[in-house]
């Protein structure tokens, strides 16, 4: 060939023509901005693994969810950290639990923004699991089995108190066998037929949690996940959890942590035709805050590039603790 023919820079010429063949746009409709709720009075904490990140307290929530709406972002995902954690984690599907409180507050002050409740019990457990265990002791170290099917009790009367207390979606994180079938069953029984479940259908044993487990002091006092939770190196089992999923009764299923994981997400929008949602966990942010500060990345240009690449992988919900922020860069563009 003499000179190129195929000149694919004429549509790269000027940011206008960009935008005209532009194949993927991030819109503050795809957000979900995750929240951590606190017991006490006038606390705003800042995460010290997560810049930017607050503990709020049920009185400072108000100033927060203010700016959440005016951002137009449409969806909360809440965490609670008890004021006290037992062997079952009964404070997790206490009515008056902290999350439970939180819903109810945030439903009063707003009732259109959205709550996803996240049900698990690792928040609320003594031992940091997500579910019951049964704890035997060998060689002087403390050893524990996560009980399946007695968790399956705990985890529905959990996601029938978050939507008695007035949330709009279940999320169920816990990755215990039979987890969808057995909250849908329970949320059906208890009159909240027309609560959607989004399910954590796939999510793996990632140590890009780490920054989290310090937000909402759930690391595993034993042990770790590795017997619920996926194995990073697996992909077709990702396909067989999802497909259980959807058999149960999920309305959307999520692939958490995205990042690391795109391809997981792209097979999901290949197999399956319920929304699909993907998790920008705690570590991917944080790794980005450290770089910002030392002046190493562009902020902005870097989560736009990772959130671009979720959305083009095939997520429809984006959750992420840039929610705020991108929202924010969003307008500015406008
Ligand atoms: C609860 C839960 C976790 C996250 C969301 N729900 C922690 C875990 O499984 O250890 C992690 C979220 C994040 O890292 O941002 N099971």
């Amino acid at each position: 060939m003499a000179f190129p023919i195929v000149r694919h820079r004429r549509l790269r010429q000027n940011a206008a023509i960009r935008g005209l063949v532009r194949e993927t746009v991030l819109t503050v409709d795809d957000f979900i901005q995750p929240i951590f709720i606190t017991y006490g009075s006038g606390i705003k904490n800042e995460i010290s693994s997560m810049p930017g990140v607050f503990h709020f307290s049920l009185d400072t929530l108000e100033e927060e969810l203010k700016e959440i709406v005016e951002l137009g972002i449409s969806a909360v995902l809440l965490f609670g950290i008890p004021s006290e954690k037992d062997s079952v984690g009964s404070s997790g599907f206490d009515e008056n639990g902290i999350v439970q409180e939180a819903t109810r507050v945030i439903k009063s002050l707003y009732p259109d923004l959205l709550v996803v409740a996240d049900t698990c019990l690792c928040e609320f457990t003594d031992h940091g699991h997500c579910g019951m265990v049964h704890t035997f002791e060998r060689d002087g170290h403390v050893h524990g089995d996560v009980l399946n099917d007695e968790s399956l009790e705990l985890l529905t009367r959990t996601a029938v108190s978050q939507a008695r207390a007035g949330a709009d979606i279940i999320a169920p994180s816990n990755m215990m066998d039979g987890f969808v079938y057995a909250i849908r069953k329970g949320l059906d029984e208890a009159g909240f037929s027309h609560v959607p479940i989004m399910s954590y259908s796939v999510k793996y044993a990632s140590a890009f949690y780490g920054p989290f487990r310090e937000a909402a002091d759930s690391a595993p006092q034993f042990g770790d996940r590795k017997t619920y939770q996926m194995d990073p190196a697996n992909v077709l089992e990702a396909i067989r959890e999802a497909e259980s999923d959807v058999q149960e009764g999920a309305d959307m299923l999520m692939v958490k942590p995205a990042l690391a994981f795109m391809d997981v997400i792209r097979l999901l929008r290949d197999q399956f035709d319920l929304p699909l949602v993907a998790y920008n966990v705690s570590g991917e942010y944080s790794m980005v805050k450290a770089a910002a500060q030392q002046g190493w990345i562009n902020e902005r240009a870097i989560v736009t590039e990772m959130l671009l690449g979720m959305k083009r992988a095939g997520a429809d919900i984006i959750i992420t603790y840039f929610a705020k922020d991108m929202a924010r860069w969003l307008r500015e563009r406008n």
